[in-house]
């Protein structure tokens, strides 16, 4: 106690989370970070060569929003660019008389950080992915260790990070301080597992990744592969004992499945030299598949068929699992990556090469499609 009463203000200033940054488009990312007492918030961002430093804020209704929890979508960016960008926050002391708002005379201003958009016309794709970490936070850690901003454009977390949603503050910490150092310069892609969906605080999923459209499917292009990200919902039937009536996945995966054939049929997507669905429960079917396993491969497998998907990045079973083309109606492979192992995916257009690392560092799998 009295080693803490002898650590200067700043310390305590800079306790919080992040910032990380939970998307990225080819002309805007948004960062994420936390606070440890409620501030008016702002983040600067600086063009790579430029002079000039732009502000975005936190804002509804044209007014800044207060709090602990912060989100600023920085926009009106170029391709393929590189900004630098910090986060700054000024104190919020009193708000409770409308004029007389009262704030800490001094901004803080954190460190900088750098991101680069994303380029529908950038040579190469390349990403890290890890899955069914179930709040393991050193496994994660062990997973990215040495491993630099620069080997990858992305880091994708493809579902099942946490086991329960139960407390929110706990679900951030064991998705963001693992990786944390990592994840202030690599935009942070999620496809959620089953286990997103457990827990009272579910809900608040958008304060770790905000989902685009306010629906956690999503597509997109970097370099030559076009994504389609998959949310598969629970994984057994809506009315299993176990969801006592909150479940209602039936729906939301018919919805899901209307946008997958319309957005398939897309020009950008359809042109993509390359295309790959990420889905936590593959797609693959076996005597023994669960409900939404099966339900996910007689419905949304034939629509990713004739889309020329090809090839299909799952999680879910707890092991490595390479289902070949053609072995349950699936025309093109999927591979499903085990809870303790990394997924580094690279992709020139013609190839996607696959190569997979235990906790050790050790190369486990090697693929090329
Ligand atoms: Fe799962």
């Amino acid at each position: 106690m009295i080693l803490l009463n002898l650590l200067p203000v700043s310390l305590f200033a800079q306790a919080g989370l992040g910032p990380w940054v939970p998307d990225v488009s080819e002309t805007s990312f948004t960062v994420n970070w936390e606070t440890p007492d409620s501030q008016l918030v702002r983040v600067e961002v600086v063009k790579d060569g430029a002079a000039d430093t732009l502000n975005f804020y936190q804002t509804r209704y044209g007014r800044s929003l207060v709090g602990t929890s912060h989100s600023v979508k920085v926009t009106g960016l170029e391709a393929g660019t590189r900004y630098a960008y910090r986060v700054c926050g000024i104190k919020v002391l009193d708000e409770s008389q409308p004029y007389q708002l009262v704030y800490e005379k001094e901004e803080k201003k954190g460190e900088w950080h750098g991101i680069v958009t994303l380029d529908s016309k950038a040579p190469v794709c390349r990403f890290s992915m890890v899955n069914d970490i179930h709040g393991d936070k050193e496994l994660f850690a062990e997973l990215f260790k040495g491993i630099s901003p620069q080997d990858m454009d992305f880091m994708l977390m493809n579902g099942d990070m946490v086991s329960y949603m139960t407390s929110i503050d706990v679900v951030k910490d064991c998705i963001i301080s693992p990786v944390e150092t990592l994840l202030h310069d690599v935009p942070m892609l999620y496809a959620r597992g089953n286990h997103e969906g457990r827990g009272q605080d579910f809900w608040r999923f958008e304060e770790v990744s905000p989902s685009r459209d306010g629906k956690a499917w999503y597509a997109f292009r970097q370099g030559p592969v076009a994504f389609i990200v998959i949310d598969c919902g629970e994984d057994k039937p809506d009315g299993h004992p176990a969801y006592c009536g909150n479940a209602h996945f039936d729906q939301y995966r018919a919805e899901e499945a209307e946008w997958l054939r319309s957005v398939t049929k897309e020009k950008w997507f359809r042109t993509a030299p390359y295309k790959v669905c990420v889905s936590h429960i593959p797609m693959s079917l076996e005597e023994d598949s669960w409900y939404t396993q099966k339900q996910l491969h007689e419905t949304m497998l034939p629509i990713l068929n004739k889309a020329g998907v090809d090839l299909m990045l799952s999680a879910h079973f707890h092991r490595h699992v390479f289902v070949p083309e053609g072995k349950c109606g699936n025309s093109f492979p999927i591979i499903v990556n085990d809870c303790d192992e990394r997924l580094d995916f690279v992709c020139d257009g013609r190839k996607a090469k696959l190569e997979i690392y235990d906790r050790d560092g050790n190369a486990v799998h090697e693929y090329e499609f």
